[in-house]
């Protein structure tokens, strides 16, 4: 089986995916639950990994590429090791989420919704996290900063490059 550059070396993961698909083949309603074991498998899900899964269920691929795009939960991109997730709320806007974004793309070299080169980070804008007293708030993989100053982006950013 022939796939692109992105994904050689995947074999074992697409065995994984398989054996899935050839357990729950025969349910109902398969597609959502595929999608994410592949996702959890893979941690993305490039076109290769979609084909593949049109393929061994017979889904057609325009259906499975429609779900992939309408639901967030899903990523057509690699995520970083650490996700950050910057609130950009009304509270957080108010109180300085840009500039806490901003001293982070400088800080990454990365733009909002793009992953380092090394694969480390993922920078996300949120929407409200439900705790708007803290503003400006920010995430980094479950961990919740509140009251950001930008100018403690890096020290923080450091723990994480460990
Ligand atoms: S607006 Fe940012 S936590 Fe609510």
């Amino acid at each position: 089986m022939q796939k692109g550059l992105v994904i050689a070396n995947k074999e074992n993961e697409f065995m994984q995916l398989k054996e899935y698909i050839d357990s729950v083949k025969e349910s109902d309603g398969i597609l959502m639950q595929t999608l994410q074991k592949a996702q959890n498998i893979f941690g993305y899900l490039p076109i290769e990994v979609q084909k593949f899964i049109s393929e061994e269920t017979g889904i057609p691929l325009a259906e499975i590429y429609g779900v992939v795009s309408f639901y967030t939960q899903f990523s057509v991109t690699p995520k970083g090791k650490h996700k950050i997730g910057v609130c950009l709320g009304t509270a957080c806007y108010v109180k300085g989420a840009q500039l806490v974004i901003d001293k982070l793309v400088k800080e990454l070299s990365i733009k909002v919704g793009d992953t380092t080169e090394d694969n480390l980070f993922t920078l996300e804008a949120t929407r409200c996290l439900g705790c708007c007293g803290l503003a400006p708030v920010m995430m980094i993989d479950d961990e919740v900063y509140g009251k950001v100053d930008p100018k403690h982006i890096p020290e923080i950013i450091d723990k994480y490059r460990g």
